[in-house]
C-alpha cells in the first residue's frame, strides 16, 4: 500500500504557455511517429515516449498531435512513439532512442520502477530528461509538465456533490473507482476527490461505499470491477471515476440495469465519447486539461534544453514524495465541464462540433446551446 502524497506546489501557473507560431499545423499524427526538423542538415533531436492508447483516448488524439506540431513548428526533430502499455517496449523504445542521439528525453512512465531505469540511463548518457504529465517518483527528472493534479481530483469531488444534490438524494452512497496504482497522478486525483468526500462521508451527507484501484487504468477491467460493486451494493447512487474511461465503463453496466442517467458519474479528459456521455445525462461531469498548453510547455522546455539552453519557464517547484527533491516544474489549471460549458472545449479547438454532435446527439448539442 502506497501512503498518500502531497506534492507541494511553489508555483501554479495561471495560464498555458503558447509557443509563438504553432498550431496551425494540420497533418494528422498518431503514436509511432518520428517527425523530421523542417531545415536539411543536423537539427537537435527529442525522444518521446507516450504510455498506451488504451488507459486514455487522449494519448493519441490529443498529446501525440500537439507534440508533434510544436516541434515542427519550432525546426526541432522529434521521435515521439508510444509503448503500448507494454513495460519492456517502453526500455527498448528509450534506449533506441538514447542510441540514436536525442539530446532530450521526455517520458510518460508506465510506472516509476520503469520510468526512473530509463531517466538513470538518460543521465548517464548526458541526455536533459522531462517528465511528461507523470511525475516518477524518486526519478530525478531534470523537469516536468502537468496539471495541479490534486485541483483535478478536488473539481471531480465537487463535481459529483453537486449532481448528487441536484438529485435531492439523501445519504447517497458513493462508490470510488480510482485510477492506476501504479501512476502517481492516480494517487492525486485520489487525494484531491477524497479530500472533498471525506468531510461528507464523516458528517453523514454521503455514504462511503466499495473504493478500488483499477491497474492500469484498464477500462475493460473497470467495467468488470464495477459490475461486482453494484452486484453487491445495488444501493450505489454516485460513482467517482477517475477518467473517462472508467467513467464509460461504469456508464455501459449502470445501462445494463437500467440506472444510467439515475446515478451521476464523473470522468477527466474531455474524451469525446465522455462529453458525449454528458450531453445525454449519463455523465455528471468531466475534467478539461488543455493539452495543447501542455504540450506547448513541454516542448518550450525540449527545444530550449535541445538546444543547449537553460530553460527558463519552469517556474513552479515539485516535491518528489519519494527522493524529497524538488524538481522544477510548469504545472496547468484544469477545468470541470458539464453540460453548461461543453461548449468550452468546442471553444478551446479541442474537439470540433463535428466530431461531438453525430447524428445520435444532434439533439443533445442543440439542447446544450452548441449550434
Ligand atoms: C493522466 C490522465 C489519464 C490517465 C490514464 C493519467 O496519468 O493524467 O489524463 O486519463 O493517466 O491514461
Amino acid at each position: 500500500m502506497r501512503r498518500s502524497m502531497i506534492l507541494a506546489t511553489a508555483a501554479v501557473m495561471a495560464s498555458g504557455l503558447l509557443l509563438a507560431g504553432c498550431g496551425s499545423d494540420d497533418t494528422p499524427s498518431g503514436s509511432d511517429t518520428a517527425s523530421g526538423g523542417s531545415s536539411g542538415g543536423a537539427t537537435p533531436k527529442v525522444g518521446v515516449i507516450l504510455p498506451d492508447t488504451k488507459s486514455s483516448a487522449r494519448w493519441e488524439t490529443a498529446d501525440a498531435k500537439y507534440l508533434k506540431q510544436a516541434f515542427d513548428a519550432a525546426g526541432v526533430q522529434a521521435d515521439i512513439q508510444n509503448a503500448q502499455n507494454d513495460k519492456t517496449n517502453f526500455q527498448t523504445i528509450a534506449d533506441g532512442m538514447i542510441s540514436s542521439g536525442v539530446k532530450v528525453l521526455m517520458i510518460v512512465n508506465l510506472d516509476s520502477g520503469t520510468g526512473k531505469a530509463v531517466l538513470d540511463k538518460a543521465k548517464a548518457a548526458g541526455i536533459a530528461t522531462i517528465d511528461y504529465d507523470r511525475l516518477t517518483l524518486n526519478g530525478g527528472a531534470d523537469y516536468y509538465v502537468s496539471f495541479d493534479n490534486v485541483k483535478v481530483g478536488e473539481l471531480q469531488g465537487q463535481g459529483l456533490v453537486d449532481c448528487l444534490k441536484a438529485k435531492n438524494l439523501t445519504k447517497p452512497v458513493v462508490a470510488e473507482l480510482n485510477g492506476s496504482q501504479t501512476d502517481n497522478n492516480a494517487t492525486l486525483f485520489k487525494q484531491g476527490y477524497d479530500s472533498v468526500l471525506k468531510p461528507l462521508y464523516d458528517s453523514g451527507e454521503l455514504v462511503k461505499g466499495p473504493d478500488q484501484w483499477v491497474d492500469q487504468w484498464d477500462n475493460a477491467k473497470a467495467g468488470t470491477i464495477f459490475e461486482q460493486m453494484l452486484t453487491e451494493n445495488k444501493n450505489i447512487k454516485g460513482v467517482l471515476a477517475a477518467n473517462d474511461g472508467l467513467g464509460n465503463a461504469a456508464i455501459s453496466i449502470l445501462k445494463k440495469n437500467k440506472l444510467n442517467g439515475q446515478v451521476p458519474v464523473t470522468g477527466q479528459d474531455a474524451t469525446t465519447q465522455g462529453l458525449q456521455n454528458i450531453l445525454v445525462g449519463d455523465q455528471c461531469m468531466t475534467v478539461y486539461k488543455a493539452i495543447k498548453k501542455e504540450a506547448d510547455a513541454a516542448s518550450v522546455l525540449a527545444i530550449a534544453l535541445a538546444k543547449g539552453e537553460k530553460p527558463t519557464t519552469a517556474t513552479g517547484v515539485t516535491k518528489d514524495p519519494e527522493s524529497g527533491k524538488d524538481v522544477p516544474s510548469v504545472l496547468l489549471v484544469p477545468q470541470s465541464i458539464t453540460k453548461a460549458n461543453v461548449k468550452d472545449v468546442i471553444a478551446d479547438g479541442f474537439v470540433t462540433k463535428e466530431q461531438l454532435c453525430t447524428p445520435d446527439f444532434a439533439k443533445a448539442c442543440t439542447d446544450a446551446g452548441i449550434s
